[in-house]
């Protein structure tokens, strides 16, 4: 019922010409692809000619941030509006690198999510434990504070509207995957949280992705945990065929 979404996530990586070529070879495989849907996330420079690129086909476009106001004096800042303009139709907020090299806190992830849907634009929301909180055990209490920070003041409708990535930041770029059953865990525990504040329907359809060193050989065990909605992947996802490996990852 949750239809899956792989996406990828390619960082401060390729550059316009790369990316057009990139997007030339794995639209046929997206088109194929009737079980999930694909999503790229080049850097600012090629969104537009990314969507140029991928237009009439399954590959949709996103952008790996956004700011919340309209327009104004924010220098090196992009906006919503002007995301849809270069042809995006989803932004990743608040990446775990994002918090980190930026300082982005919950409070401007909530107003990036506000302004992301309010120009249409599907938001993929990452949250995730650092490697200290998670040996505290303090898992729970960080993805809840994200979620419910990140996400306050959304109507039922506007959290239909979202994507949720679960990202341990302790797995990003590190080969370190968390297994199938500790991501379906903390998946298990964000859609808990979404239907106390959200209600059954939601909390049932919300995509929930995992992102943490996803690589063709894993992607399978993750996809087969019912908690899994996709993928959202780095690394990985730089190469054609890798990418066409987890678009097409083993289903049962
Ligand atoms: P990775 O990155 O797949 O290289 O670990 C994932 C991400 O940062 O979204």
């Amino acid at each position: 019922m949750r239809k899956p979404v792989i996406a990828g996530n390619w960082k401060m990586y390729k550059t316009i010409e790369e990316t057009v070529g990139f997007i030339q070879k794995l639209r046929p495989m997206a088109d194929n692809a009737i079980h999930c849907e694909v999503v790229v996330a080049p850097p600012f420079t090629a969104l537009r000619a990314a969507a140029e690129a991928a237009r009439g086909s399954a590959v949709k476009v996103a952008a790996q941030n956004c700011h919340w106001d309209k327009e104004g004096a924010h220098t090196g800042d992009i906006s919503t509006g002007m995301l849809r303009d270069a042809g995006c139709t989803h932004v990743i907020i608040g990446h775990s690198e994002r918090r980190h090299d930026c300082g982005e806190t919950d409070e401007q992830v909530n107003k990036k999510v506000k302004a992301a849907l309010a120009a249409g634009l599907t938001p993929i929301v990452c949250v995730g434990e650092m490697l200290d909180e998670r040996e505290k055990g303090e898992t729970e209490k960080v993805l809840e504070r994200q979620f419910m920070t990140g996400l306050a003041g959304l109507t039922a409708v506007d959290f239909s509207r979202i994507i949720i990535a679960y990202e341990p930041v302790w797995a990003i770029g590190t080969g370190r995957t968390a297994t199938p059953e500790m991501a379906a865990e903390a998946h298990g525990f964000l859609r808990r949280l979404a239907r106390q504040q959200f209600g059954e329907s939601e909390a049932g359809g919300i995509r929930i992705l995992y992102g943490g060193s996803v690589k063709p050989d894993n992607v399978g065990g993750l996809m087969a945990q019912e908690e899994i909605d996709g993928a959202l992947v780095g690394g990985a996802s730089l190469k054609v065929d890798s990418f066409t490996a987890l678009v097409n990852y083993p289903r049962g």
